[in-house]
């Protein structure tokens, strides 16, 4: 097959950042994309209905002309949002809030400190039919980093998919076989994102021939047998899984450090590796369900009309981007050739 066509794809998950980034974030993702679901992880983060709006606005400014690219906006939740911060962030038309245990990330550090206490805003979002967010790792120093996510699973994850069971929540970007087997046997209303990176590569692709800081992100890259099992799940069709690229902009001297940010930015590229993984997969027909109709269903929005394709033909990632300000990005996937192009 030299040419797909697909019900134009959606993003589930990503950072578009604040300002001057936006006039570069934005147009990258609304060049394939209609809608995307927005983190709030700025700082400080964005944390309720106005903050939410005035972000909304600013990234909706930021749009190419002619763009009708929707952002969906979310809440940061803390350990003190309340239930009327819900109800409020609901009239404004947010979707979902997003999770962060404290220390998982980037900009964590208002997360989460006592996933317990949040019960009360776990049921107001389901009464509110908004959706659960959840950045999936514990964050205790004695957890090695490659079993954070699994730890999380069993400590947190099962009680709160049990406890409240009318709330639609997703696992974002799972990165092992624990996680995708967890999503596959829960209820109904429980679902994942997975990112190009997690499918493309694994932790040999972080470490093996020297550190590479462009493809360290948080969860961070497992073991290939993780890998595999997510490409074997995403190839299966199951409506349980949906594209959520976590493109997550950092300066080109914010990853390339001493103490390296964690975060991929792969808005260029990712829906062509998609295709290029479902390919690999022979699994081409399983696309347009992972990247357009498995999140909108999910998410209880209507499906896009209109239509995007992709042919095959190579490409090369650049090397690097200048932002307005010309500080220079490194995009993921950077100065590697692509094999599928979207159609302009
Ligand atoms: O790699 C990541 N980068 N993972 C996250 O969870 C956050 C993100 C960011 O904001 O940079
Ligand atoms: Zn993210």
């Amino acid at each position: 097959m030299n040419e797909i066509t697909i019900i134009k794809p959606d993003d589930w998950h990503l950072h578009f950042r604040d300002d001057d980034m936006l006039l570069e974030t934005v147009p990258a993702t609304a060049r394939c994309f209609s809608r995307a679901i927005v983190m709030p992880n700025l700082v400080p983060p964005v944390m309720n209905a106005d903050m939410a709006l005035s972000y909304k606005e600013r990234i909706l400014s930021a749009r190419p002309q002619g763009s009708d690219f929707m952002p969906l906006m979310t809440l940061y939740l803390t350990d003190k949002t309340s239930v009327e911060d819900i109800k409020a962030a609901k009239q404004a038309g947010v979707v979902a809030v997003k999770m962060y245990p404290a220390g998982a990330t980037t900009n964590s550090d208002s997360g989460v400190t006592s996933v317990e206490s949040r019960y009360p805003i776990f049921e107001a979002l389901a009464e509110n039919d908004m959706l659960l967010l959840i950045h999936g790792e514990v964050t205790h120093n004695h957890v090695d980093i490659f079993d954070r996510e699994k730890e999380f699973i069993d400590q947190h994850m099962t009680k709160i998919v049990e406890s409240v069971p009318n709330l639609k929540v997703v696992f974002e970007h799972i990165t092992t076989k624990d996680a995708s087997d967890f999503v596959l046997s829960a209820r109904e209303g429980v679902a994942a994102t997975i990112t190009p990176q997690h499918l493309m590569m694994n932790r040999n692709d972080m470490l093996v021939g020297g550190v590479r800081p462009h493809n360290y992100c948080l969860p961070v890259l497992k073991r290939s047998s993780h890998q595999e099992a997510l490409r074997q799940v995403v190839a299966s069709g199951s409506n349980r899984f949906f594209l959520g690229t976590d493109s997550a902009p950092h300066a080109r001297h914010k990853k390339e450090n001493a103490c390296g940010c964690a975060g991929c930015y792969s808005a260029w590229s990712a829906l062509e590796l998609y295709t290029q993984v479902f390919e690999e997969l022979d699994a081409l027909d399983k696309l347009e369900g992972f990247a357009s109709l498995h999140g909108p269903d999910f998410y209880g929005l209507p499906r896009n009309t209109d239509t995007v394709t992709l042919v095959k033909e190579e490409w090369q990632v650049p090397d690097s981007i200048n932002l307005a300000n010309g500080e220079p990005i490194v995009p993921f996937f950077s100065g590697r050739e692509v094999s599928w192009k979207l159609k302009a």
